[in-house]
């Protein structure tokens, strides 16, 4: 049994990721900053948020927002200065709340110093840093992989007469990990941020970075006769001595927290990523956004599923980390749709929705990490070409969709239902212009929702998903066995109701959210001797769940 003294500030808190920008903007550039971020401490604060996950704020030329770094120990000026995240790093630091960055090291910008050396000849200083190939004799890409962000994975260097191998897009070379001087100049600027005093690291698409030790095609998966680098590439055997040497070298010896992005790490895997052998403390795997998204490569077409074996994906996490490593809980991120949309099939109310989620999210057993927006009950917008879209995925996707066999208006379709610029349109603080979010045009169009769904309409309202959100994160903070409490599944059949039970010492909670637009019945022994703390329908009656009617018991 976990008890609360044993565990580590990170596991005791509420995360939050900021897409900062999106997030507030200071200055009138319809784009938000480091400054709005501090602007909002408070906010943050009254969430019980202790650790703000910021996605990529380093020098770039911003082609995939960020994630395409130029210079990681510099700022962005359209982010603000260096200035701006030592004063954030402090105000959050009295207020209680670490912030955590996002390392990005599978790749760096083509912008990057590194790669405009190591693209001038094979023989220099930097030769070494990516992964250059040389093309088949026919001039072609050295194999059929195809990237991330569609097309080959493989882009061609006049002066070097090679090709460089992108996971993402061409414009984000993969880095040599193999290269120990890689490694070591990664581990340098992890360790700045350290000193600087950031609360910890995501570590970002982190089972690409090491490559097979033979570069093969593989069958086609798709109408281009190309195969997915993820299935080429991701989780390869000697990754994790990688990350080992990265961990006894940040980590350690730190109280500072780590969570990997590993898309391709399944939940029974968890054991080897997280825990006393483990090379982080958290792990993002997907095994469960994957349930209504299908797998990554089969983006288009969504798949068929049951709210049993979304369940069932959870709780093998939480089972993964039970006893060994901790769990990041977490519907949402900058890269999937809004989850009122993701996961659910029934009617009802972006609102009811968002709180009957939220109530899972926020009592299983874990560090929950809300998106920005998710609070308030953001749901997807509507975009009406593919013109309104600004993310280069979903461009590339659009056209995979055509190539499939869509036509335009399904491809847009499905652009509607799954592009990752659903959970990246703007913050909406107020009902003025912009949503309160810029005085400037923002650079994504804010939700026509704004004037009912936004912080200040929501603090007002009792009933609104952000009150909710902090009626949660109050009974959180004051009920240990929501943090420290074993999980049992219950219910598990059910494709209405997800429920399960925390176990804490001497004090239990049982669950109850009803995920359907249909009354749902459940035996009352399940709480027996136990009072409501709280239901997002006010008083309950014990043994019915009213649609997306959710509930915690406890005694
Ligand atoms: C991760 C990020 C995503 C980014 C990609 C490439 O998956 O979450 O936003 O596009 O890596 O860096």
């Amino acid at each position: 049994m976990t008890r609360l003294s044993d565990l580590a500030w990170w596991q005791k808190t509420i995360a939050y990721e900021i897409y900062p920008k999106s997030f507030l903007d200071t200055v009138g550039q319809g784009t938000g900053t480091i400054a709005g971020v501090t602007a909002k401490l408070d906010y943050l604060a009254s969430l019980g948020v202790g650790a703000i996950w910021i996605t990529p704020c380093y020098k770039s030329p911003m082609v995939d927002n960020g994630y395409d770094v130029e210079n990681y120990l510099e700022i962005d000026p359209s982010f603000g200065t260096m200035d701006d995240m030592d004063e954030l790093i402090a105000r959050g630091r009295e207020l209680g709340i670490r912030v955590v960055l996002d390392l990005v090291f599978n790749h760096t910008s083509e912008e990057c110093e590194w790669f405009k050396e190591s693209r001038k000849s094979r023989d220099n200083d930097y030769a070494d840093w990516y992964i250059w190939h040389d093309a088949r004799p026919d001039g072609s890409a050295p194999t059929n992989w195809r990237s991330i962000f569609g097309g080959s994975a493989w882009a061609w260097c006049e002066e070097r007469q090679q090709y460089y191998l992108h996971t993402f897009a061409p414009q984000q070379p993969d880095l040599n990990w193999e290269n120990p001087a890689v490694r070591s100049a990664l581990i340098d600027i992890a360790n700045f941020w350290v000193e600087k005093g950031v609360g910890g690291f995501r570590i970002d698409a982190i089972t690409y970075i090491k490559k097979p030790a033979v570069f093969a095609d593989g069958p086609a998966d798709g109408e281009d006769g190309m195969y997915a680098v993820h299935a080429a590439t991701a989780n390869t055997p000697g990754i994790l001595d990688f990350l080992h040497e990265f961990k006894v070298a940040v980590r350690d010896g730190r109280d500072i927290f780590m969570v990997g992005e590993a898309n391709g790490v399944e939940a029974s895997e968890l054991g080897q990523w997280v825990g006393d052998e483990g090379v982080f403390d958290m792990l993002f795997e997907f095994s469960h956004t994957h349930v209504p998204m299908g797998k990554a490569e089969v983006w288009c077409r969504p798949a068929d599923w049951r709210l049993a074996e979304l369940k069932q994906a959870l709780t093998a996490s939480q089972e993964g980390t039970a006893t060994n490593g901790w769990y990041p809980i977490f519907f949402e991120n900058h890269d999937q749709p809004r989850s009122v949309v993701n996961f659910f099939r029934c009617e009802g109310s972006a609102a009811s929705k968002a709180k009957a989620l939220g109530t899972v999210l926020l009592t299983l057993r874990g560090t929950p990490f809300i998106m920005q927006g998710e609070e308030l009950g953001y749901s997807n917008r509507v975009w009406k070409s593919l013109d309104e879209f600004d993310d280069l995925q979903t461009r590339s996707q659009y056209e995979f969709a055509l190539s499939e066999g869509f036509d335009a208006t399904q491809a847009l379709a499905a652009c509607n239902r799954f592009s990752r610029d659903n959970a990246r349109t703007p913050m909406q603080w107020d009902t003025s212009a912009n949503a309160g979010f810029s005085s400037a045009t923002p650079w994504l169009p804010v939700h026509d929702d704004y004037q009912t769904v936004n912080v200040e309409v929501e603090s007002a309202d009792p009933s609104s998903p952000l009150s909710w959100f902090r009626t949660l994160a109050k009974l959180r903070s004051e009920r240990d066995e929501l943090v420290t409490g074993d999980y049992e599944e219950l219910m598990a059949d059910s494709d209405q109701v997800y429920a399960f039970r925390r176990q804490g010492e001497g004090s239990a909670a049982v669950i109850l959210a009803n995920l359907s637009d249909r009354p749902a019945a459940y035996d009352s022994a399940l709480i027996e001797g136990m009072n409501l703390l709280a239901g997002t329908h006010g008083e309950s009656t014990p043994g019915e769940l009213r649609p997306l009617e959710a509930v915690v018991f406890g005694a």
